[in-house]
C-alpha cells in the first residue's frame, strides 16, 4: 500500500478548506447550533495554528532571512486573530456584537490562510525536500492527535 500523502503542504491546504467550511457553518447557523459550530471552529483553529507554530514556522526560520520574515508575519497575523477569538468567546453567539466581530474575525482568518498559501506553501515547496515535507506532515498530524 502506498504511503499516505502527508506532505505538509497538502495537509495544510486540506485543513484550510475545512476552516473555510467551518467559518461558513458558524455564519449561517442560529441558536444553539451556532454556539456548537463556533466551539468546533475554535477548537479546530487552535490545533491547526498550534501545529503550524510547532512544525512549520521553526522550519521556515531555519531557511534564513526570507523564511524568518514570512514566519514572523504569519505569527503576528495569528496573534491578532487569537485576540479577536478570545473576545468572541466572551460574547453570546446570538448577539449583534458577535455578528459584527465574527465578520471581522472571518476576514482575518481568510486573509491569513491566503497569505500562508501565497508565501508559506511556495517556500516550503521550493526549499524543503519532499521527504522532509512528508515527515513534517506526519509530525503536524501527530501533534494534533496527541
Ligand atoms: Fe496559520
Ligand atoms: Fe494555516
Amino acid at each position: 500500500m502506498p504511503a499516505a500523502d502527508n506532505d505538509v503542504t497538502t495537509v495544510v491546504l486540506e485543513q484550510h478548506k475545512q476552516v473555510v467550511k467551518q467559518l461558513d457553518a458558524v455564519r449561517i447557523a442560529t441558536g444553539s447550533a451556532r454556539a456548537d459550530e463556533f466551539d468546533s471552529l475554535a477548537a479546530m483553529l487552535d490545533v491547526h495554528e498550534t501545529a503550524e507554530e510547532t512544525v512549520i514556522y521553526p522550519a521556515l526560520r531555519k531557511l534564513g532571512d526570507e523564511g524568518t520574515r514570512v514566519a514572523d508575519n504569519r505569527t503576528h497575523e495569528e496573534d491578532a486573530a487569537k485576540e479577536i477569538l478570545t473576545k468572541l468567546k466572551g460574547l453570546d453567539t446570538g448577539s449583534q456584537d458577535f455578528e459584527v466581530l465574527f465578520g471581522e474575525f472571518s476576514s482575518k482568518v481568510h486573509a491569513h490562510a491566503a497569505s500562508e498559501e501565497s508565501e508559506v506553501i511556495p517556500l516550503l515547496t521550493s526549499s524543503v525536500f519532499p521527504e522532509e515535507r512528508q515527515a513534517m506532515g506526519d509530525a503536524f498530524l501527530a501533534s494534533q492527535h496527541s
